[in-house]
């Protein structure tokens, strides 16, 4: 797959993409988008990939938003067809995704940036990354699922501050309001993350993907998640993950699981 914007890597059971426009500050047009879907779609077809990590090229910014210069002269209709095609092609996409997506934030997460990093299952954060969603400042609304899920995350006075101000917070402060679940000196963030990475690749990868989908459900409309728990909870019943994982605790030893 040819891919222009972007970079992969794989180590073990860990697929590393990581966003490569650093001279736009890896702001997202809409050729990346298009390539980290291709690219998210196979992954998450391939059974060697346990774990995902997204992340931005250099040490200033994780990634600063979505491409300015692209929607600059769009019309009412374009900046909607923009904002669909954005967030079913990547933003949803990522959310939905049975094999975890953890975004490494090493910089600003700006905009689209925050979006696509809210979209990943958590956020681990280097401690000179900032964050925001700046788009009234340029007269828009977050249009990536930013409204959304920074409520879920922060609470809804929080995302209103943040939205309204279009300003920045810390890496700390993201920490203290559950943004992003760890912050790291820059230079450790791999480590920080292959140390998590380990320790989900342990588990299950078909009871992972039907968590994913369980805590997911919460938050979609008309949608009962202690419904789609049951049901998950029974499904796992017929897997032979479960077979292996249960057989390996009464036999007192690890399990290995096939991820089928
Ligand atoms: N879209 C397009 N280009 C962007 C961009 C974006 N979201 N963010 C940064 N860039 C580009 C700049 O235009 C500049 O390109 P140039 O060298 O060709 O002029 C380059 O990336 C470097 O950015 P610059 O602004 O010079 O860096 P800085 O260190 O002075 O400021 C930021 C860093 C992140 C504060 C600043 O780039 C910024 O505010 N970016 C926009 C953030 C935003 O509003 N995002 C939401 C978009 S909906």
């Amino acid at each position: 797959m040819e891919m222009k914007n972007i970079l992969v890597e794989h180590e073990k059971f860990t697929a590393t993409i990581t966003i490569n426009r650093p001279e736009k500050l890896n702001a997202l047009n809409s050729e990346t988008i298009k390539e980290l879907h291709d690219c998210l779609k196979k992954l998450e077809d391939n059974d060697m990939v346990r774990t995902i990590i997204i992340t931005g090229s250099g040490e200033k910014a994780f990634v600063a938003g979505a491409d300015i210069s692209e929607f600059a002269h769009f019309s009412e209709k374009e900046g909607a067809a923009l904002a669909r095609k954005g967030q079913e092609l990547l933003f949803d996409f990522v959310e939905n995704m049975k094999t975890p997506v953890i975004a490494a934030v090493n910089g600003f997460a700006l905009g689209g940036g925050l979006e696509l990093a809210m979209s990943c299952h958590f956020r681990i954060a280097s401690d000179n990354a900032k964050m925001g969603l700046p788009e009234t400042s340029l007269g828009v609304i977050p249009g990536y699922g930013g409204t959304q899920r920074l409520a879920q995350l922060v609470g809804k006075g929080r995302a209103m501050e943040m939205i309204m101000t279009a300003g920045m917070i810390t890496a700390d402060e993201a920490h203290r309001t559950g943004l992003v679940n760890h912050v790291v000196p820059q230079a450790d963030l791999f480590a920080t993350y292959m140390t998590i990475a380990d320790k989900i690749q342990r588990n299950s990868p078909v009871a992972i993907g039907k968590a994913i989908e369980a805590v997911n459900a919460n938050f979609k409309d008309g949608v009962n998640g202690f419904e789609v728990e049951i049901k998950n909870f029974g499904e796992c019943f017929a897997t032979a993950d479960f077979k292996e994982g249960t057989t390996a605790f009464l036999e007192k030893r690890k399990a290995a699981f096939e991820g089928k």
